[in-house]
């Protein structure tokens, strides 16, 4: 077996658990739950659960991951052996192969309109929902460009921990930024930008209902990648140097920004044109968008090719180095329980999501009468994930850390064997053992019968 990659720098393990975090979730599903859910409000709420839930929930994990220095699997039987803690880790498996199919169908699109973009299609008063609904219900197209994106993050996946997944998230993840920047300056020289930041910034409380409240959790795990063990398998990566804690603040801290920014280039686009509502759902993104490119940019269409293609290729790269960290739960997995070469046990992820991920695109069209609990394989692949799966692991690693691990154990990895402040590791595990478990455990009963 080959030998176990790390972390080479400190920078690539915040920049490549931060490239993890920031994804679709941050721009996509971000703005489609804050145009629903009513703008600022909706932020507040978020923001107090990135905080207290999500965030200890991730330094757990990194805890995990790094006193048991394994896959997602094997580091509850190393810690835990005997118990039944590790039919958590295989679920955690299950999940990362479903996530990685029904995300790299939308990453696919994100791809084709990457493409569309630079050719300058996506422009000239074209409807673009019908455009959008005759693309994703294809036979091949959206498969093909699924295909391509499973490849480009096999490539990655498949070069190992240092030279592929850190390599590529430190050239990534700064890009992204440059890019988000530049966009924000766009947007918030648009017409409707004081409107667009007025539905950022000013919160509306009355829009804050119970599903509100839950849609904001649910997102927070989500776009921290937490509750599936793929922070456990970034953390198996990190050297005794690491700081686990101040990692995690960090991570937290760039996914937040970069999904508030990207809530500042949207709403101040989509306010700019009258007649477009930001509550469009998740069409947001591919229909409402394109419309708000003809229409803001019709006297300047340059501008508009550069946005709309600057916006596409955005979301692209946030979408990869999301989807390297899903595959790397399954491959480090397969890896080392099967004793493969990476190169190897990269290729049956790929092969396996190619097939599940075909099966989710189908569902937007050949397949859409096709339903198990009433669900296509998309939406179900979504629910299973999203709504049972995280929110369970989230349970479990913080009872796991804050209650099964020997309390010396953690504190050990929390402080660095005492280099770090104690009080703030007390504050950690407090939330671990308290606050994280019934916080978490009120959203995932509301999954379950809210359905
Ligand atoms: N956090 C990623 C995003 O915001 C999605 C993700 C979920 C990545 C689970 C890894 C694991 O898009």
């Amino acid at each position: 077996m080959e030998s176990r990659g790390r972390f080479g720098s400190r920078i690539g393990v915040v920049l490549a658990s931060a490239g993890s975090a920031v994804g679709l979730g941050n721009i996509w599903r971000f703005s489609t739950e804050v145009g629903r859910n009513g703008g600022a409000a909706f932020i507040l709420v978020y923001l107090l659960f990135v905080l207290f839930l999500a965030m200890p929930v991730l330094v757990g994990e990194f805890v995990i991951g790094r006193a048991s220095k394994a896959n997602t699997v094997d580091c509850y039987r190393r810690l835990a052996p005997g118990e039944r803690w590790h039919m958590m880790g295989y679920l955690s498996v299950l999940a990362g192969f479903m996530v990685l199919s029904f995300y790299s169908v939308v990453a696919g699109w994100t791809l084709h309109y990457s493409c569309s973009s630079l050719m300058g299609h996506i422009s000239g008063g074209l409807d673009h929902a019908v455009l959008f609904n005759s693309f994703v219900s294809h036979p091949f197209r959206p498969l093909a460009y699924l295909f391509v994106f499973l490849l480009l993050t096999h490539l990655v996946v498949s070069r190992g921990v240092q030279n592929g997944i850190e390599r590529f998230s430190k050239c990534m993840v700064p890009l992204l930024f440059i890019i988000i920047l530049i966009l924000v300056f766009c947007s918030l020289n648009m017409p409707g930008a004081r409107e667009g930041l007025r539905y950022l910034l000013q919160p509306d409380f009355s829009r804050l209902t119970t599903p509100v409240v839950l849609s904001a959790v649910g997102q927070a795990f989500f776009s921290l990648s937490v509750g599936i063990g793929c922070m456990v398998t970034y953390a198996s990566y990190f050297d005794g140097e690491t700081r686990l804690m101040s990692s995690a603040f960090k991570i937290c801290m760039i996914d937040t920004l970069v999904a508030v920014l990207s809530g500042f280039i949207i709403f101040p686009a989509v306010f700019s044109v009258d007649g477009i509502s930001a509550d469009a759902g998740p069409g947001l993104v591919f229909i409402t968008l394109p419309s708000v490119f003809d229409s803001a940019f019709s006297g300047l269409p340059v501008l508009g090719y550069c946005f709309s293609l600057l916006f596409y290729v955005l979301l692209l790269l946030a979408a990869l180095t999301s989807s390297i960290s899903m595959h790397e739960i399954c491959t480090a997995f397969i890896l080392e329980r099967f004793s493969l070469s990476r190169r190897w046990a990269a290729a049956i992820v790929t092969a396996v999501c190619i097939v599940l991920g075909s099966a989710c695109s189908l569902s937007f069209g050949a397949w859409s009468e096709v339903k198990i609990f009433g669900m296509g394989f998309f939406d179900l692949f979504d629910y299973a994930t999203a709504k049972f799966i995280m929110p369970l692991g989230g349970i479990v690693i913080s009872l796991f850390v804050g209650w099964r691990l020997e309390r010396r154990l953690v504190m050990d990895e929390l402080t660095n064997g005492g280099h770090v402040a104690r009080i703030s590791a007390r504050v950690v595990l407090f939330l671990l053992r308290w606050v994280a478990p019934v916080g978490v455990a009120i959203i995932f009963v509301n999954g379950l019968i809210g359905r």
